[in-house]
């Protein structure tokens, strides 16, 4: 069913206390308003063809910044005068032919795809279906209020929704209902358009209420339909950053339990952070307090260490992760050990079985089967062959000061401690270079190379001694 979906988004946000626009913040690693859009783009998947359309107000160019790249058409609402008149910018820019028109909010993150859909097919085209939820406190929303079934046909599913009345505007009566309604609803197209122009705000808050539509609907006959969501989750906003942090947990959570489903081992569920895409293979473990962003891959039988940072990047089968690693944008073949205190940067792509000890730090470098830099090293823009030992406090010096260059490190070379490999520069399979070296040249293969100062002893010399006595 072709589908437009309207995004609320104008709202300021006073709550945050942040010069950020409130859909702006961050939750799991993407903005709110990333989240809402991709769900839409998953309803896309499922419902077909979509029109999006974001209503912008506060901080409208960054919002529209951000979602720019959803292929939205945005629509601002300058001053806000409420949700029904916020739909009212909306409506010249909705498709007429797609029979349905779903409502969804910026600050509302979580909210499932499964759930839209079921409020889109609830609709059908022809009633006007809302989201509600039972909620202990309902103090704020807007209550569902509800009267007997006028119809024998309605008589079972409970009393028929009549109006949604807000908290402000509510009769003490009312504000005892538990039922609210959660923001979100999916309206027939031509319906809605006619009615939030027909909205009045003649409201404690001289608002143009967009919940007054349901009275509308009622008027005229058409059905109201409620539909429960799954769960309260699904429907929080975010106002303040309490509420943030509390989603936010509830993220993490629902993130662990499906790692843990699916077999991932966690040290601890609530001391895992997953900002994107983590995928595992079986058996994986990992220690506490792990962060992972961007995508992520873990193969089979992974383990990673406590205190690890894992960025854009793919582990291979068996690799052991020491604690305290920061990995981005990385591969690390089958095997491998790396760590602890370890640093992979974007284009460090490590063979099966690599060791990277600690304090190493490798950028934009292969190394290929078996290589080894144990202790205190760095490798930038090196390629280094196979079964290489690469001493501790070894560096390519890969920079002069205006270009990077290469250094070329053949099979089974031996680069003592402390040597400094001024790029561009080849070392020949099997060379050795001895400790201390500062190696500008090509080194050539199977030969021990040695470029420092010679060892000397100065016989018979002595220390300086303080001076003594009136000077
Ligand atoms: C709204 C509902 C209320 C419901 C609650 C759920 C109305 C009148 N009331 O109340 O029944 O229980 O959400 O959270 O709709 N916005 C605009 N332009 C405006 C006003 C708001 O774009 O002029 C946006 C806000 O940025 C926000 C959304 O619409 O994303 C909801 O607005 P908000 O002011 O939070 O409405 P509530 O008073 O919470
Ligand atoms: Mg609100």
């Amino acid at each position: 069913m072709a589908l437009n979906v309207v995004i609320m988004a104008a709202g300021k946000g006073t709550r945050m206390k942040s010069a950020l626009p409130k859909v702006l913040h961050k939750l799991a690693g993407q903005s709110l308003l990333q989240h809402v859009l991709a769900t839409v783009a998953q309803l896309g998947d499922r419902a077909g063809k979509i029109r999006t359309v974001v209503i912008t107000g506060h901080g409208a160019e960054q919002v529209e910044a951000e979602a720019a790249a959803s292929g939205a058409t945005f629509v601002r609402q300058m001053p806000q005068l409420g949700t029904g008149h916020a739909v009212q910018q909306a409506v010249p820019a909705l498709d007429p032919g797609n029979e349905v028109t779903l409502i969804l909010n910026g600050d509302v993150p979580l909210i499932r795809p499964e759930t839209a859909l079921a409020l889109v097919q609830a609709c059908g085209g022809t009633k006007l279906a809302l989201l509600t939820i039972e909620l202990p406190d309902a103090a704020g929303y807007g209550r569902i209020v509800r009267a007997p079934a006028a119809s024998a046909a309605a008589a079972g599913s409970g009393e028929q929704v009549r109006a949604i009345v807000e908290h402000k505007d509510a009769s003490p009566a009312q504000r005892a209902i538990r039922e609210v309604y959660t923001g979100v609803m999916a309206a027939p197209t031509a319906l809605l358009s006619r009615w939030v122009m027909a909205l009045k705000n003649d409201n404690v808050q001289q608002e143009y209420y967009l919940t007054d539509i349901v009275a509308l609907a009622v008027a005229e006959g058409v059905p109201v339909v409620a539909t429960a969501a799954p769960s309260d989750t699904e429907v929080l906003g975010v106002n303040s950053p309490v509420q943030l942090a509390d989603l936010e947990r509830r993220y993490q959570r629902a993130a662990a339990e499906s790692l843990m489903e699916a077999g991932v081992r966690l040290a601890d569920p609530a001391r895992l952070d997953v900002r994107g895409r983590l995928s595992c293979g079986s058996d994986v473990e990992i220690d506490v307090n792990c962060l992972f962003e961007g995508r992520v891959a873990l193969a089979d039988g992974v383990r990673i260490g406590a205190n690890c940072i894992v960025r854009d990047a793919s582990i291979g089968a068996g690799a052991v992760i020491h604690p305290f690693t920061h990995i981005e944008g990385a591969s690390v073949g089958a095997g491998a050990l790396v760590g602890p205190y370890a640093r992979l940067r974007p284009g460090a792509e490590l063979g099966a079985e690599v060791h990277i000890g600690n304090f190493v730090e490798v950028k934009n470098s292969t190394l290929a089967k078996g290589a080894k830099a144990n202790h205190l090293a760095y490798l930038g823009d090196a390629t280094v062959g196979e079964r290489v030992n690469f001493g501790a406090g070894s560096i390519t010096a890969n920079y002069d000061g205006a270009n990077k260059h290469r250094t070329v490190i053949g099979n089974d070379v031996h680069v003592g401690s402390n040597c400094v490999l001024v790029a561009p520069v080849t070392l020949g399979d099997g060379a050795t270079i001895g400790g201390g070296s500062t190696i500008s040249k090509p080194a050539p293969a199977g030969q021990l190379t040695v470029a420092r100062a010679r060892q000397a002893t100065i016989p018979g010399w002595q220390r300086p001694r303080k001076a003594t006595g009136p000077g």
